[in-house]
């Protein structure tokens, strides 16, 4: 079986989504739609597409059976909601959403329509969170009871020529994104190894001190001065996890942005920029070389035209050691590939649960999970670290 799917929003990041999903077997038709034609144009010209669309809303009222959203990072929740009410199966880009509401309209429309939907968390396939999973499914840490998951980049790291590229003139009011609503790298990797869920936070934000313009809150459109901020989130399982979204820091990114920690009752797991050892109570195992990802294509690409030099490392970051690349399609192999090698798995996810009509890995129960606790850690923040009740949406139902 294949399907028909229309990408929307082709800047820095959708083109290379399109191209994967031009090549799946499971894919008939790839059409894109940008605000900005000119970008559509290029994507389909660089990658064979089958066309574009004029609009979100023309895109809607055609027949393609699927969307996949890659718009700015505040604005997919209202288009999630009306592609998946038109009928559509979607794909969004990370984050789920900014606030609780719209998180709660997506699932009630997941349920009402019962078409997929799948957050793309590439933390997912992250090497240290399929290494984990894999541990922790084997029941090798033992009871896990403390986890750390950092989302580390810094914005001098390529994030000011993002925005300038996303924002244009105003990208300044953009720029500002409160880092703890962009949780979902940090959560998603520890969440995404060890399923549990969050019930309550304290977080605290640093405020910036640039004086750049740039997390100013009279610039900010979302009124937002923090560029750290660090949480504390309370499990349902009686553990804890620990999360930073670090914007202002002396780290290099480029190598590893995303870093975990698992803590169990038998054994351990640490990761540093370039080291990861397992622990168990007699010895540490260096398993860095199981996470090292191989580069998929030229950090020349002319495809990484618009991709800030200092963010094309993430762009380029293939498969490591750990992953099972059996699973994929043939049509996969030696093709570009990005955030430590997800980006393969993330698409054949999505295009499987789209042909099988099932649930993929990260549906909207745990796409919620990954991503209201860092909405909330933002209000608890604004709140002086005041505690706050994380609500659940629950398990996701045993089939669409
Ligand atoms: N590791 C990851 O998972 C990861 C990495 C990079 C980006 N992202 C996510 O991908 C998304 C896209 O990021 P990007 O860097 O490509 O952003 P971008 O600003 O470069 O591109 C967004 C594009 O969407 C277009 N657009 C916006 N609204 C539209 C609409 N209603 N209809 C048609 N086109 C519209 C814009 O014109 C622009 O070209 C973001 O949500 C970001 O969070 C995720």
């Amino acid at each position: 079986m294949t399907f028909s799917i229309g990408v929307v929003g082709v800047g820095q990041f959708g083109g290379q989504f399109a191209h994967l999903f031009n090549l799946h077997p499971g894919v008939s038709k790839v059409y894109v739609v940008d605000e900005r034609p000119e970008r559509a144009a290029e994507a389909i010209e660089h990658y064979g597409l089958a066309g574009s669309v004029a609009s979100f809303e023309d895109l809607l009222a055609s027949d393609v059976d699927a969307v996949a959203i890659f718009t700015q990072r505040w604005t997919h929740g209202p288009l999630v909601e009306r592609a998946l009410r038109a009928g559509k199966h979607v794909y969004s880009a990370v984050p789920m959403a900014i606030s609780e509401e719209e998180i709660a309209r997506i699932i009630e429309a997941v349920r009402e329509t019962r078409n997929v939907y799948m957050m793309g968390e590439t933390s997912y396939y992250n090497p240290a969170t399929v290494y984990a999973r894999k541990q922790h499914a084997a029941g090798k840490f033992g009871r896990v009871f403390y986890t750390e998951g950092d989302y580390v980049h810094d914005m001098d790291l390529g994030f000011y020529d993002a925005y300038q590229y996303s924002g244009g003139e105003r990208w300044k009011e953009t720029a500002s994104y409160p880092p703890m609503l962009y949780p979902t790298h940090a959560i998603g990797g520890v969440l995404g190894a060890v399923p549990t869920h969050a019930v309550s936070v304290s977080c605290v934000g640093v405020r910036d001190d640039r004086q750049d313009g740039v997390f100013d809150r009279d610039v900010s459109m979302f009124g937002n001065d923090f560029s750290n901020a660090t949480a504390l989130f309370e499990l349902n399982d009686g553990g804890v996890m620990r999360t930073n979204e670090m914007r202002r820091v002396g780290y290099p990114s480029h190598i590893r942005e995303s870093r975990f920690r698992f803590f169990g009752t038998e054994a351990s797991f640490e990761q540093l920029a370039k080291v990861t050892v397992w622990q168990d109570k007699a010895n540490v195992h260096d398993i860095s070389e199981q996470m090292e990802s191989r580069p998929s294509m030229s950090l020349d690409d002319p495809s990484l035209a618009n991709v800030a030099p200092e963010l094309r490392d993430a762009f380029v970051s293939g498969l490591a050691p750990v992953h099972d690349s059996e699973r994929l399609p043939e049509e996969f192999r030696g093709a570009p590939n990005g955030h430590e090698g997800s980006h393969h798995f993330l698409v054949d996810d999505f295009v499987t649960a789209v042909n099988n009509r099932t649930l993929p890995a990260v549906n909207a129960w745990t796409a919620a999970r990954f991503t209201l606790p860092g909405i909330v850690a933002h209000e608890s923040a604004l709140r002086g670290g005041e505690r706050l009740i994380i609500r659940d949406f629950g398990d996701a139902p045993a089939s669409l």
